[in-house]
Formats: C-alpha cells, sequence, structure tokens
C-alpha cells in the first residue's frame, strides 16, 4: 500500500489530504480564507500566506486523526510548488520539506493545474487517456490534450481573463461578494437571460478564449439601469452572464472534441461546478464528460496527494525546495 500526504496553498485555501492506493481518499481537510479576504474584493498574497501559516500544521493534524493513521506510515508528501502566489507556495513547500525531512520521507513537488486536471479520476466515473481537458478556474481558461498522465499539449487558452475571473469580476459589479462565481450561479437560477451579452471568440474557429470584453457589456447594461438595481434585475443580469460564459466554454470544448476526434471531454477547476455548464455539456450527443466531484473543484488537498501518488517516481530525497508561481503545465512533460 502507498500512502501519500497532499499540501495544497497556492491561492487562499489551505488543503491537506491524504491518499491511500488501496483506500482512496482517507483524509481531507481545507480551510478556506474567503472570508478572509471578502473584506478586500480579492485575495491579498500577504494575508493569504499568513494565515496558511496559522492553519497548515493543526489541519495536518486534523487530516493523520481522521484518517487514523500516524505521520510515520506515510511514504511520500506532495505539495504544491505552482503556478500560484509566491508566500503561499512557499508555506506549502517549506512544511512539506521540513516536515518529510523529520521523518525521513521524500516529497513530490505537484503542478497546481495537474492536481485539478487530475481530479476527476477521483470521481465516481474516470475517465481513459487520451482525453480533452477543460481547465476552468480563477487564473485559467485552457484547452489541453492529455496523451497521458504527464503528456499535455496545450489546445487553447485565454487572451486575457480567464472564465472564472469573468465569473469574479462581473459579479463584483453586481456587489456579489468575493469570489463571485458561486453568486452568479445562485442568482441565475431564478433569471432569465434578458440581456443579450458577446460571446467573445465563439466563431473565431480556433480554441483559444477572451472574456474580458464582458466586463464592458456588462457594465454598459448595468449604466443604463435604474438604481439600486431590484432582484430581478440582478438575477437577470447573472442569468445572462452564466449563459455567455458557459456557451462560449461549451462551444469550444465540442470543436476540440471535432478537431482531435476524442470523444472524451474532463471538465475541472473551480468553474467546473458550475452546474448550468455541467446540464448544458451532459446534453451533448456523442461525447462522454467527467468531472470532479462537487467538492473536489475548487482547490484542494486531495488532488495534490491523487497527483503525488501518480508521480511517485519523482519523489526525491533531497530536501532543496523551491516555488514556481509562474509555470506552465506542459513543462511536466517528458518529467
Ligand atoms: O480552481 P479554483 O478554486 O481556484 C483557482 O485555482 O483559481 O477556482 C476558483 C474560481 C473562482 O473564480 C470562482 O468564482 C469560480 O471558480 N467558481 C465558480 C463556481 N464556483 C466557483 N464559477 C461559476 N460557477 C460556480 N458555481
Ligand atoms: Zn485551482
Amino acid at each position: 500500500m502507498t500512502l501519500v500526504l497532499g499540501i495544497e496553498t497556492s491561492c487562499d485555501e489551505t488543503g491537506i489530504a491524504i491518499y491511500s492506493d488501496r483506500d482512496g481518499l482517507i483524509a481531507n481537510t481545507l480551510y478556506s480564507q474567503i472570508e478572509l479576504h471578502k473584506l478586500y474584493g480579492g485575495v491579498v498574497p500577504e494575508l493569504a500566506s499568513r494565515d496558511h501559516i496559522k492553519r497548515i500544521i493543526p489541519l495536518i493534524d486534523e487530516a493523520f486523526t481522521e484518517a487514523n493513521i500516524s505521520k510515520t506510515d506515510i511514504d511520500a508528501i506532495a505539495y504544491t510548488v505552482g503556478p500560484g502566489l509566491n508566500g503561499a507556495l512557499l508555506v506549502g513547500a517549506g512544511v512539506a520539506t521540513g516536515l518529510a525531512y523529520s521523518l525521513n520521507k521524500p516529497t513530490i513537488p505537484i503542478h497546481h493545474l495537474e492536481g485539478h486536471l487530475l481530479s476527476p479520476l477521483l470521481g465516481e466515473k474516470q475517465p481513459q487517456t487520451p482525453f480533452i481537458a477543460l481547465l476552468v478556474s480563477g487564473g485559467h481558461s485552457q484547452i489541453i490534450l492529455v496523451d497521458k498522465i504527464g503528456s499535455y499539449t496545450l489546445l487553447g487558452d485565454t487572451l486575457d481573463d480567464a472564465a472564472g475571473e469573468a465569473f469574479d469580476k462581473t459579479a463584483k459589479m453586481l456587489s456579489l461578494p468575493y469570489p463571485g462565481g458561486k453568486y452568479i450561479a445562485e442568482l441565475a437560477v431564478a433569471g432569465i437571460e434578458e440581456y443579450q451579452l458577446p460571446r467573445p471568440m465563439i466563431h473565431t474557429g480556433d480554441l483559444n478564449m477572451s472574456f474580458s470584453g464582458l466586463k464592458t457589456a456588462v457594465l454598459t447594461y448595468i449604466n443604463k439601469l435604474p438604481k439600486p438595481l431590484d432582484m430581478i434585475t440582478k438575477q437577470n443580469i447573472a442569468k445572462s452572464i452564466e449563459e455567455s460564459i458557459t456557451d462560449v466554454l461549451v462551444k469550444k470544448s465540442l470543436l476540440a472534441v471535432k478537431q482531435t476526434g476524442i470523444k472524451r471531454l474532463v471538465v475541472s477547476g473551480g468553474v467546473s461546478s458550475n452546474l448550468s455548464l455541467r446540464t448544458k455539456l451532459n446534453k451533448q450527443s456523442g461525447i462522454e464528460v467527467f468531472y470532479p466531484p462537487l467538492s473536489l473543484c475548487t482547490d484542494n488537498g486531495a488532488m495534490i496527494a491523487y497527483a503525488g501518488f501518480t508521480r511517485f517516481k519523482n519523489a526525491k530525497f533531497d530536501y532543496k525546495f523551491d516555488v514556481l508561481p509562474r509555470y506552465a503545465l506542459t513543462s511536466l512533460n517528458n518529467t
């Protein structure tokens, strides 16, 4: 049996989990700093690092209690090495390396996006490779061809704002709390698509995306409306935003399937918890769609523990560490 401890601190969630190749996830603990950053309307990097420092050791202890194993039982410690916030990443990397040194266990540095990409493998229905991955989070909107675990080709990327960022920035215009994707989705349930927002780059024929224009379009509508906005107007704007973003994501994913002939689509990252996106994709015939469990769509330690297990061959005992705040997924090929 192999047991991997996973540590995620790339942004505003401290996530700790333990993956066993025999029993699956045997511990999964998380502390979200959302309340801390809400006041500022976005993540404040210095506050994020300091809060990771406060939470990480108690969460690690909690994970071992939940798994009912001792620290010496684990075989390796995986941690997010990047991309992400420099100071936040350093907390996870430093604690992972220090703990590994004290236990004489190896460490495994993990790419945060590979964690998201592999998180559907922790779900009930698991995709076979090759598959197309739509990776949609607060910082990324990418379409990736996954030939096998560790072999990635970037087929499409966002030219400006990521899908999650577009949700967050337009939510801010509606005075919704940060991060706004979840609140837009909640409001949209009762809304109708009253406002015709653009579907940026939907007809370009390539797999790139752009969402920054959406902010201007939403602002133009909001400026014309009487203030304060009433609930129904907010619901309708939210629905219009959600329709615009999800239409583009669905169209580009289907185009990737058509261009590659690969009919398996994996959707991951925070935006993959959007139910309207899931409904639209599930309606498409001729493709099989896979998602992470809803609780593992946003940042978590489970995906890092699991990615660590798949990269066990990279485990090393040298206890040198660094972090990579900017780190391309394709640089993992052949590593
Ligand atoms: O993957 P994630 O937790 O963090 C990053 O690595 O960025 O993704 C966070 C993003 C945020 O932009 C958030 O608004 C978005 O995921 N998000 C959603 C939903 N839940 C979270 N967007 C749309 N609908 C949701 N239900
Ligand atoms: Zn993430």
